[in-house]
């Protein structure tokens, strides 16, 4: 375990490194146990007369030589942290050896070099670099690679490296080896090598650029077939980003390698990106919709990052955002580019409004660009990753398609083979555009979602309509000075039709305005009768809008509104509403609750009995916003009054559209059972969603034939959750089969265990301990953990929040011993407890019960920086 009272690293303290790295060879012996590394580091001196350090953990130090010569003890200074090699100064230049043992098989951080199954695997990102040899483990040092792998061929007949293969060898004894080179200036955190038993599915390909391209995708064992989607997945991006963006490919190889054991969704390492298999391994008989549709968007995100985040990279850890912001946005966009806009939009806000809002507002808040931190790993978070993509899209909405390109453009011109800041980035885009967009910096700057509330008015007499709009500072961030708000928005008037753009006082932009003060004023004149207005269009800006609205208004958006990203927000934010009546919060605007569910159950209704509506987009609508956008919205939360007002209203809802429901069902049927089609999907997910409200009550039936009934996994699933959500009758025959049949099948177990988690009930509790403490339960694989613990934690309120305090008990029990295991997979969970300053009395004090026993316990540094965010 690592030190608790580490001093916090500062933005403010950044200094260019003294001693870079220009070029490194790295000599691997492979071997489960205990590999040995031979490095041989090019070292130019900046800041002469300054000391060489060099980071380093858990190295067992075999040798040290320096141009040439062995050190002698008192040369260097070796401590838990790294080396310090006196000999070197006054040197400009030296060349550094250094030997060094590690133990892969040992190291269950899985950070460095780890085994995964019979895999030898290594992970960098943030900084697991100084894990494998001594470095200089910071993004601003950037070298040339040649990585040389030496092992038995029998255990490990696939040698893989960053770069490209310049020579294989047979070493004779049983042992090969294989040389890969790297030529394109690379961080240490972008290093990765992969080794053992692997089969590939392969394509050859010619960029646009003509250079001849080998995909390969990898995965343990003898099948490859089911990295097939995952192989199309790599083109389609490739030939995305070349078209959408100019960017093409600057290897001769690409590979990608599926492992079992992995603690993210993947890694873009220079030349071999390494995945968590479940957003690799996918065919219709293991995996979802959903699960193909993440493969796409991750396989996506990752290639991206071959510009965004390797050609040009971070100045130091506080850019992540630059990289990580940058890089959701383009994945974003090429989900929206191949399939539908409006739905990737709302997938993207509802997970930004339920998660990042929350994270945003909660113990753990920080900005996009935090000012100082003591673990980077617990900086992967939704606030660097999707507030950091909403700031880019902002710029984008700003700057329009084309100028946004031009900015972009001169920003990989610019930077590339270099390591930039945000600063860097927007003074691109400026220069391009010759539209100064630096202000959009300060968004990076402040914790907090900032809050548009509006005013409207309507003068009769007049037929003038004016709108104020006000922005107020987040409730945790006070102080905070307005900040750049791009809005979209539309009028309707009585008859439907869009009123055009009104006098105002902000600066335009393409299709909209921008507000750069606190206050800003809109007004229409002439007007015969008050319109419909509908701001946030496209949910331009991250912000909490403010509009009281009747039921009736939010009912008609529905109906005129061409966005549909603003029509499904319409019905959400009524259904929000009447979701927080019905838990005795006071809601602005709503009038009487029982004509407001009626306004609602009308709507959905509606679309229901809509054909021609698109079946995706009603299923989007059916989905009430779930119990962190209901926390998200009150003062003061009480988990167990939301969770029941949520059960109550899709009861409710269920109850009167029964047949409605059924009949969607029955009648998507042949259209669900296609392949993996836009419209099948789109089927399918009616379908289900439909499924969820009628197993509420049809005992089940429903349910039961699906599960019968049931042609790919997505049916299945759906099925099952549906059965064991309801414990309808053959829920636990059917949950028995299930677990049977792919008992051998890592990922498709964790699928069932997070069903059995997520039993919207507190005694899924029960049913998750027996789980911790059965047959299934493997601490040391990640995707196990939060399959089973993370599911309750996160996405189980009835159980996580139950009465009794067991929940809490439980979860802050699995972060103390997971810490010992992996402290970022310990981390994460313990950030389930975020929310709880706004928790109700009786839940604060159950949840700090919970902790006690973390505070005086000895902690990773991972979980002990949480812990001291969240109140005592
Ligand atoms: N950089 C990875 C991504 O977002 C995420 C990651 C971070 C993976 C740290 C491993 C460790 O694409
Ligand atoms: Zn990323």
């Amino acid at each position: 375990m690592t030190d608790q009272v580490s001093p916090p690293i500062r933005l403010l303290d950044y200094r260019p490194p003294a001693w870079t790295i220009t070029d490194v060879a790295l000599v691997f012996e492979l071997e489960r146990e205990s590999s040995v590394v031979e490095a041989t580091l090019a070292l130019r001196c900046d800041e002469p007369g300054s000391a060489l350090r060099l980071d380093g953990e858990e190295l067992e130090l075999l040798a040290i030589a320096l141009d040439g010569r062995p050190l002698a003890a008192e040369e260097f200074a070796h401590d838990a942290t790294g080396l310090v090699v006196h000999a070197t100064r006054g040197a400009a230049a030296c060349t550094l050896h250094t030997v060094v043992r590690v133990k892969p098989a040992a190291n269950t951080r899985l950070e460095g070099l780890y085994t995964s199954g019979s895999l030898l695997l290594t992970q960098c990102e943030a900084e697991g670099f100084r894990r494998i040899t001594f470095f200089v483990d910071r993004p601003d040092v950037q070298a040339r690679w040649r990585t040389t792998l030496r092992a038995e061929r029998a255990r490990y007949p696939v040698l893989l490296a960053g770069g490209d293969r310049v020579a294989e060898r047979d070493l004779g004894d049983g042992r090969h080896e294989a040389e890969w080179h790297n030529p394109h200036p690379t961080p240490c955190y972008l290093f990765a090598l992969a080794a053992g038993p692997m089969a590939r599915v392969s394509k050859a390909i010619t960029g646009a650029d003509g250079r001849a391209i080998e995909l390969n995708v990898w995965v343990e064992g003898d099948d490859a077939e089911p990295c097939r989607y995952a192989l199309g997945a790599v083109e389609r991006a490739l030939r995305w980003d070349e078209s959408r963006f100019g960017r093409c490919y600057d290897l001769g190889v690409f590979n990608v390698v599926a492992a079992q054991d992995f603690t993210m969704g993947a890694m873009e390492n220079k030349g071999l990106n390494i995945f968590n298999a479940r957003y690799i391994l996918a065919d219709e008989r293991t995996a979802t919709d959903a699960d193909f549709m993440g493969i796409e968007s991750v396989v996506g995100h990752e290639y991206f990052h071959n510009w965004s985040g390797n050609r040009v990279t971070l100045r130091d850890w506080f850019q992540l955002s630059l990289k990580e912001g940058l890089t959701v946005f383009r994945d974003q966009e090429f989900t929206a580019d191949l399939h539908s806009r409006d739905l990737k939009r709302i997938d993207d806000v509802r997970l930004l409004r339920a998660r990042q809002f929350a994270e945003d507002a909660g113990a753990l808040a920080h900005p996009v660009r935090p000012a100082e931190y003591r673990e980077i790993n617990n900086f992967y978070t939704l606030t660097i990753y999707e507030k950091g993509a909403e700031i880019v899209r902002m710029l984008h909405s700003r700057l329009g398609e084309a100028a946004f390109r031009a900015g972009m453009d001169r920003y990989f011109a610019d930077n590339d083979g270099r390591s930039a800041t945000l600063e860097d980035f927007y003074a691109a885009h400026s220069a391009a555009t010759g539209i100064d967009c630096t202000d959009m910096l300060a968004w990076y700057a402040q914790a907090g979602t900032p809050v548009l509330d509006v005013e409207r008015s309507f003068d009769s007499s007049t037929g003038e309509y004016t709108l104020v709009l006000r922005q107020r500072p987040p409730a945790n961030v006070p102080a905070a000075a307005p900040l750049p708000v791009p809005m979209r928005l539309a009028l309707y008037d009585a008859a439907g039709h869009a009123l055009p753009a009104p006098s105002h006082d902000a600066e335009a932009m393409p299709d909209g305005l921008l507000l750069r003060h606190a206050t800003h004023t809109l007004r229409w004149r002439g007007l015969s009768s008050e319109p419909l207005p509908v701001l946030n269009r496209g949910f331009a800006a991250p912000i909490r809008l403010r509009m009281p609205m009747p039921p009736e208004e939010r009912a008609r958006i529905v109906q005129v509104e061409s966005d549909g990203f603003a029509r499904w927000d319409a019905l959400q934010h009524l259904a929000l509403d009447v979701l927080l009546a019905r838990a005795d919060e006071p809601v602005d605007g709503l009038g009487d609750v029982d004509a407001a569910e009626n306004a609602l159950s009308a709507a959905i209704g509606a679309l229901l009995a809509d054909t021609h509506a698109h079946p995706a987009f009603v299923a989007e609508c059916l989905a009430l916003p779930d119990f962190d956008t209901l926390a998200d919205a009150v003062a003061v939360a009480d988990p167990g009054a939301l969770v029941a007002a949520r059960e109550r209203l899709s009861l409710a809802l269920a109850t009167v559209h029964r047949a409605a429901l059924q009949a969607r069902f029955d009648a998507l049927r042949v259209e669900a059972a296609g392949g993996l089609d836009d419209a099948a999907m789109a089927a399918r997910s009616l379908r289900h969603a439909a499924l969820a409200w009628l197993s509420k009550v049809d005992g089940g039936a429903a349910a039961r034939g699906l599960w019968d009934d049931a042609r790919s996994m997505t049916e299945r699933m759906a099925a099952l959750r549906a059965l064991l959500h309801v414990q309808a009758a053959g829920a636990a025959a059917a949950r028995e089969a299930f677990a049977a049949e792919f008992a051998d099948h890592a990922l498709v177990t964790d699928k069932w265990l997070a069903v059995v988690a997520t039993r919207p009930a507190a005694e899924a509790l029960d049913d998750v301990e027996a789980l911790v403490a059965g047959p299934c339960w493997n601490p040391t694989n990640p995707n196990r953990v939060r399959a089973i613990v993370g599911s309750l934690a996160r996405l189980n309120p009835a159980a996580f929040h139950r009465g009794d305090g067991a929940g809490y008990r439980f979860v802050a029990a699995q972060v103390q011993s997971m810490d010992a295991i992996n402290p970022q997979v310990a981390a994460r969970l313990l950030g389930a407890f975020e929310g709880l300053p706004r928790w109700t009395a009786p839940a604060r004090a159950a949840a700090l019960a919970a902790l006690a026993p973390l505070r005086s316990a000895t902690l990773s540094r991972d979980v002990a920086e949480l812990l001291g965010r969240l109140p005592g």
